[in-house]
C-alpha cells in the first residue's frame, strides 16, 4: 500500500540533480553553522564555568570570545536553513508535509523556541561584555537549541515512516505528539549533536589565529581546539557506527551498493581519519598554527559534506522502498527563471565573500571578558 497523498499537481520547475546538489550544498552550510552553534555554546559555557571555578582568565576570556561570536552564528544557522527546508520541500513535499503536520504542535514551536534561545544568546553575550555572569541565559539557550534539533531529526526520521503516519493522525490530528517509537532516532540526533565538536574545535584553532591575543590564551585555544577535534571525532565515529545499526539492513546494503553514496561514507571514514591526525596535531602543538586550522576547519566540513551526502543516500533509498522515488517527479524545467536563480546566487556569494574581506581588513577592537 502507498501512503504518500497522491495530489502533487505541480511539476519540478528544475532538473531534480539540480534542486538535489543545491539542497546538499545549502544543507551542508546549515550543518557547519549548527555545529559552530552547538558547539560553541558548550564550549562556552565549560569554559566559563571552569574558568570560574579555577580562576583562569584565560579560560573566562575564551568562553568570551565565544559566546561574543554566537549571534552572528545563529543568524547563519536561520538564513542557511531556509534554502534547504525549500529545496526538501520541493523535493519530498508528500514525505514531509505530512511529517511536518503529524507532529505540528512541536514544528510550529520551533519559531518560539528559536526566538527564545536567540534572545538567550543575545542576553548572555552582552552580560559577558559586561565581565558579569551569563551562565543562566546561555544554559537556557543551549537547553532551547537542543530542543530544536531534537524536533529536527524527528520530523526528518517521521518523514521516512509513512507507515506509521495514519496511527499517528488518529492518535493526535492536532499533531501533540513525536516520532519517539522510531529506533533510528537517538543515536541520529545524538550523531548531529556531537558532529557540532569536529567543526567547533577547527574554529578554536582558528579563533587562536587571531591577532592581538597572548602566547597563553593562542596556545590554550589551539591546544583544547585539537582536543575537541580528536575526542569529537572518535565519539562520533562510534555513534555513526550506531546511527547506521539502527537502520534496517537492506537500506544500509542498497546505500552501499550506490557508487555515489558509497564514495561519500569512505569519503566521511577518511575526513574523520584525517580530523583525528589533525586534532591529536594540534592538542600537542605549544602554539597556534594556521596550517593546521585552516586544514582542520576545511577537512571539517568536507566531513560534513559526506555526512549530508549519506543522509541523503538513506532517505532516498528508505522512501524509494516505501514507493516514493524522488528521481521518478514529473519535471518542467523553467531555464530562465533556474538561470536568474544562479545568477543570483554567484552574487550574493560574491557580496558575501566582500563582506567577509572587509571585516577581515577592519580595524581590531580589542575583545576583553575578563
Ligand atoms: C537553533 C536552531 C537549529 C538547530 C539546532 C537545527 C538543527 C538541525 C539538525 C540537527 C538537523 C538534522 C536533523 C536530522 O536529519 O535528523 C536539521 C535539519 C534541517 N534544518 Fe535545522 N536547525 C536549526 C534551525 C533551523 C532553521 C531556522 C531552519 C529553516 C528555516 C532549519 C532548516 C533545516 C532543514 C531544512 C533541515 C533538513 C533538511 C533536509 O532534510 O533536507 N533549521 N537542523
Amino acid at each position: 500500500m502507498n501512503h504518500f497523498p497522491t495530489l502533487d499537481p505541480i511539476p519540478l520547475p528544475a532538473p531534480v540533480w539540480l534542486l538535489k546538489a543545491l539542497h546538499d550544498l545549502t544543507f551542508s552550510l546549515h550543518l557547519a553553522s549548527v555545529g559552530l552553534l552547538l558547539g560553541g555554546l558548550t564550549l562556552a559555557l565549560v569554559f566559563a564555568l571552569l574558568g570560574r571555578m579555577r580562576e583562569s582568565d584565560v579560560m573566562t576570556h575564551a568562553s568570551g570570545m565565544l559566546i561574543h561570536r554566537l549571534p552572528t552564528v545563529m543568524a547563519f544557522v536561520i538564513n542557511l536553513g531556509i534554502p534547504p527546508l525549500l529545496f526538501a520541500q520541493v523535493l519530498y513535499g508528500r514525505a514531509l508535509y505530512t511529517s511536518s503536520v503529524l507532529i505540528g504542535t512541536y514544528w510550529i514551536a520551533v519559531i518560539l523556541l528559536l526566538m527564545g534561545s536567540y534572545y538567550g544568546l543575545y542576553v548572555a553575550a552582552g552580560l559577558a561584555a559586561r565581565h558579569r555572569t551569563w551562565f543562566a541565559p546561555g544554559l537556557a539557550a543551549l537547553l532551547l537549541i537542543l530542543t530544536i534539533a531534537f524536533i529536527y531529526s524527528n520530523n526528518m526520521t517521521l518523514m521516512l515512516r509513512p507507515q506509521t503516519w495514519s496511527a499517528m493522525y488518529l492518535h493526535s490530528p492536532a499533531g501533540m505528539q513525536l516520532n519517539t517509537s522510531d529506533p533510528t532516532l537517538m543515536p541520529r540526533w545524538l550523531f548531529f549533536l556531537i558532529g557540532s565538536f569536529p567543526a567547533t574545535g577547527a574554529a578554536l584553532m582558528l579563533m587562536a589565529l587571531r591577532a592581538g591575543l597572548s602566547d597563553e590564551l593562542a596556545r590554550f585555544m589551539t591546544r583544547t581546539g585539537g582536543l575537541v577535534v580528536a575526542a569529537g571525532i572518535a565519539v562520533q565515529a562510534a555513534l555513526a557506527q550506531m546511527t547506521m545499526g539502527a537502520q534496517p539492513d537492506k537500506i544500509v546494503a542498497t546505500v552501499m551498493d550506490d557508487s555515489l553514496y558509497r564514495t561519500f561514507v569512505f569519503g566521511w571514514l577518511a575526513t574523520a581519519l584525517l580530523l583525528a591526525v589533525l586534532g591529536i596535531f594540534g592538542a600537542m602543538s605549544k602554539r597556534a598554527n594556521a596550517l593546521a586550522a585552516i586544514v582542520a576547519s576545511v577537512v571539517a566540513f568536507l566531513n560534513v559534506v559526506s555526512t549530508t551526502m549519506v543522509r541523503d543516500g538513506v532517505r532516498d533509498v528508505t522512501l524509494r522502498a516505501a514507493g516514493f522515488d524522488v528521481w521518478d517527479r514529473q519535471v518542467a524545467s523553467n531555464w530562465s527563471v533556474i538561470g536568474l536563480f544562479l545568477v543570483l546566487l554567484v552574487a550574493a556569494l560574491v557580496v558575501i565573500a566582500w563582506l567577509i574581506g572587509v571585516s577581515g581588513k577592519a580595524k581590531r577592537v580589542q575583545e576583553n571578558y575578563v
